[in-house]
C-alpha cells in the first residue's frame, strides 16, 4: 500500500535507508562481521573470474558490483547485458561463476542465459528479490536483496539492495581471501543509510533543480567518470523511462568523440563528481559543455565540492558513493516525471517484469 505516499516510487525513494538498515541485519553474525552462506563464499574462492548477467537497472548495479569484487576482492569481472550474451557469448575462463542480478528473478533474457550455461556445468548465484522466483529456483545458490516489494514500475530500492548485497559479497570474498580492508564495510553501510536518510528529506531541493532542468526540455545528458560514470547511466535511464525526456548518459572524457556535436544553447548537462581521481577531469569536461551553451549542474561530495556546486552530497566511503549518489538521480527522475504530469508508477510501453526474449 502507498498509505501517504503519491506514487509507490516515492515510497520506495524513501524505503532505501530502512532496506540498507535491513540487508546489515540479515547478514551480521552476532559478533557484527559478515554472515554469508558457506556455498556462495566457497564458490566465490573457486571462481578464477565472475560473470555477471542482468538487464536494465539491474545491469547497472552489476557495473558497480564489479568495481567492487575486483578492487576488494581481486577476482576478474566481466557484466553482460542478458540478451546481448545469449546470442553473442564470450570466451570463458576455466572456472567462470555467472551471477544473475534479478529484482524480480522472472527476467526472460537472465533465465535464458541460465539455462545455457547450466547445460554447459558451469555455477550459478542469483541475487533476487523474489527468493521463490524461476532464476533463484534454477541457480546453485541464491543472495536475498530483503527490499520488499518494489511496486513501481521504476526500479529504485531495488538497485540500491543490489549495491549493499554486491559490496558485502566481495567484502566477504576479500576477507575469505585473507585481504586486510581498511574499513569496516557493515559500519560504512550503516553511515550510508543515515545519508540517504538526510537526502530524502530534502526533497524539495531535487524538485527545484528538475523543474529548472527538465520542465521544458526535449533531451538531457548526465556525465560521469569511474563509479560515477555507471551511476549517470542509471541516471538517465530512470529519467527516459517516467518522464519520456531523451536522456543519455556519459563518460566525460567520452564527450568530445563527438556527443558533443550535439550541445546546443540551454541543453540540460547534470555532472557528478563524488571520485577524487576524476574530481579535476570531470570539471573540465563542464566547463567545455558551458561553453558551448550547456545549461550545467554540478552534484558533488564533501572533500571535492566548490563553491558552484548546486548540490553537495555528504561524506561516505569512496566505494559506497553509488548508494548516496543515485537517490538525487532517482527524485530528479520522478519530480521530471511528475511536473510533465506522466504516469510515474506506470510509464507507457514498460512492464514490471519482462518474462518475454
Ligand atoms: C528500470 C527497470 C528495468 C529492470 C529490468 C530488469 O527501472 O526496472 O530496467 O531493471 O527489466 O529487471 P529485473 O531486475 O527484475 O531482472
Amino acid at each position: 500500500e502507498k498509505g501517504t505516499y503519491p506514487h509507490f516510487m516515492l515510497k520506495e525513494i524513501d524505503e532505501q535507508p530502512f532496506v540498507i538498515r535491513k540487508i546489515i541485519q540479515k547478514y551480521q553474525d552476532d559478533h557484527d562481521n559478515i554472515k554469508l552462506d558457506s556455498e556462495v563464499r566457497q564458490a566465490m574462492l573457486d571462481t578464477d573470474r565472475v560473470y555477471i548477467i542482468a538487464a536494465g537497472t539491474s545491469y547497472h548495479a552489476g557495473l558497480v558490483g564489479k568495481q567492487f569484487i575486483e578492487k576488494l576482492a581481486n577476482v576478474p569481472v566481466e557484466v553482460h547485458i542478458a540478451s546481448e550474451f545469449s546470442y553473442n557469448m564470450p570466451l570463458l575462463s576455466e572456472k567462470p561463476l555467472f551471477v544473475f542480478i534479478s529484482q524480480s528473478g522472472e527476467t526472460a533474457d537472465s533465465r535464458s542465459v541460465l539455462v545455457r550455461i547450466k547445460e554447459l556445468g558451469h555455477p550459478s548465484l542469483t541475487i533476487t528479490n523474489v527468493p521463490g522466483s524461476t532464476l533463484s529456483r534454477e541457480a546453485n545458490y541464491t543472495l536475498h536483496l530483503h527490499a520488499g516489494p518494489e511496486i513501481a514500475v521504476a526500479s529504485t530500492k531495488a538497485y540500491t539492495a543490489q549495491i549493499a548485497v554486491l559490496a558485502i559479497l566481495a567484502v566477504d570474498t576479500a576477507q575469505a581471501k585473507g585481504i586486510d580492508l581498511s574499513f569496516d564495510p557493515l559500519q560504512e553501510l550503516g553511515i550510508v543509510a543515515s545519508v540517504m536518510e538526510s537526502l530524502t528529506d530534502q526533497k524539495e531541493e531535487f524538485e527545484e533543480i528538475a523543474k529548472e532542468f527538465f520542465s521544458e526540455t526535449r533531451n538531457a545528458f548526465y556525465i560521469g567518470r569511474g563509479m560515477d560514470y555507471f551511476i549517470v547511466q542509471e541516471a538517465s535511464l530512470k529519467l527516459k523511462e517516467i518522464s519520456y525526456i531523451q536522456a543519455e548518459g556519459f563518460a566525460g572524457g567520452e564527450l568530445k568523440h563527438g556527443t558533443i556535436a550535439l550541445i546546443e544553447e540551454g541543453t540540460p548537462v547534470i555532472a557528478l563528481s563524488t571520485q577524487a581521481n576524476v574530481n579535476y577531469s570531470i570539471r573540465g569536461n563542464v566547463q567545455e559543455v558551458a561553453a558551448r551553451g550547456a545549461k550545467t549542474c554540478i552534484i558533488s561530495i564533501e572533500g571535492l565540492e566548490q563553491e558552484s556546486d548546486t548540490f553537495v552530497l555528504p561524506h561516505v566511503h569512496e566505494l559506497l558513493t553509488p548508494l548516496v549518489s543515485v537517490v538525487p538521480m532517482q527524485l530528479l527522475a520522478y519530480y521530471a516525471a511528475l511536473h510533465r504530469e506522466c504516469d510515474v508508477d506506470k510509464p507507457r510501453n514498460l512492464a514490471k517484469s519482462v518474462t518475454v526474449e
